[in-house]
């Protein structure tokens, strides 16, 4: 007999944002950090897990059509192996369950977006795998226990397992058992607040944020300083959000943006990840922002160059006419697949 669970994830962009490991392992962060999770409707990630009896040893897994070789020690072994774990502790309560956590597994995993152009892939591709899973073997953990094993597949995926506003806490353990993911406030609390995605480039981007991360932590001292600012940022972001206060938040996010670049600067050989035109957008808002008499847009970049521009939704409409002016383009916005289209691949 086939079991299996279908589970998908939103990207998360991040306004305070994570960079810089204590724990390389367990993928534990230098510090908090704090994101808004994009509506399921547009990137997203879509995972289906699958466990059969009669499958083939090892277990399998395609991104994108395209198999990828699972590794034990690997990220993606961690994951699977913990929420093995569970299962199996569940099984030991219940001795009439069956023994998923004795099959082979086979994972199909979707992006409906450029993978790694600095588009948070696998903060959506690790959450999806870690809530289908959850599912296919019906596990009674809450999204908070299950960020504990998101977190060490890729550290930001913790915080996709929910919508709206979500505080990733670094934690003080050791063992990283407190370094997990809450809810700040839930999608409905704030659903005004909208998000402009810009794709500037959707290659795949130079140095990835592991190996920036390590580097930065290794070389800037910048990064120190980065440090001793952001719980400030955290309480007060929190705080803005709780009363929505978007002046206050698009502020703190776009220094947040601006300082996380300047310690990839600060790192030697420094990291660029802003191009000319990510530069450009920065300009075009803070104009926006001048000429409103009043800030109603803010640009935050991930590890690449690609802006995420987060407004109300009253102001959507001058955001899109900024940036349209300034960027015109005769192509036709890209219609992103469906998975519902796509052919699961051969073995799956
Ligand atoms: O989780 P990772 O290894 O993909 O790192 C994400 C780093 C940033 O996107 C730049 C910041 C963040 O908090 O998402």
């Amino acid at each position: 007999m086939v079991y299996a669970a279908t589970a998908t994830a939103p990207v998360n962009i991040a306004c305070i944002k994570y960079w810089g490991k204590r724990d390389t392992k367990l993928i534990l962060p230098t510090n908090s950090s704090l994101s808004v999770t994009l509506d399921q409707d547009h990137l997203r990630s879509t995972t289906t897990s699958r466990a059969d009896e009669s499958f083939e040893k090892g277990d399998r897994l395609w991104l994108n059509g395209k198999e990828e070789v699972v590794k034990p020690d690997g990220r993606l072994g961690v994951c699977i192996t913990e929420l093995r774990n569970w299962r199996s502790i569940e099984e030991e309560k219940d001795s009439s369950l069956p023994k998923l956590s004795q099959w082979p597994l086979r994972i199909a995993s979707y992006n409906n977006f450029p993978t790694a152009a600095g588009l948070a892939s696998s903060a959506s591709g690790l959450a999806a795998l870690v809530a289908s899973l959850a599912r296919l073997y019906q596990l009674p953990q809450t999204p908070s226990q299950l960020s504990l094993i998101a977190r060490q597949g890729s550290g930001s995926a913790c915080r996709s397992l929910f919508g709206g506003f979500v505080a990733w806490r670094e934690g003080v353990k050791s063992d990283g058992s407190d370094s997990l993911a809450e809810e700040v406030a839930p999608q409905s609390h704030w659903p005004d607040m909208h998000a402009v995605i810009c794709v500037v480039s959707d290659a795949k981007k130079g140095t990835s944020s592991t190996s920036g991360m390590q580097r930065t932590v290794e070389t800037s001292t910048l990064l120190q300083e980065r440090l001793r600012i952001v719980p400030g940022r955290m309480e007060a972001i929190s705080t803005a959000i709780k009363e929505k206060n978007f002046e206050e938040f698009a502020s703190i996010t776009m220094k947040d943006s601006n300082s996380f670049h300047s310690v990839c600067l600060d790192t030697s050989p420094p990291i660029f990840y802003l191009n000319d035109v990510s530069k450009s957008i920065i300009a075009v808002i803070e104009e926006l922002n001048r000429s409103s008499g009043k800030i109603i847009a803010a640009y935050t970049f991930d590890a690449g160059p690609n802006a995420v521009i987060y407004a109300l939704k009253e102001n959507i409409p001058k955001v899109l006419g900024a940036i349209n002016r300034f960027f015109p383009t005769s192509e036709e916005p890209r219609d992103p697949f469906g998975i519902a289209a796509q052919d699961l691949p051969e073995g799956f």
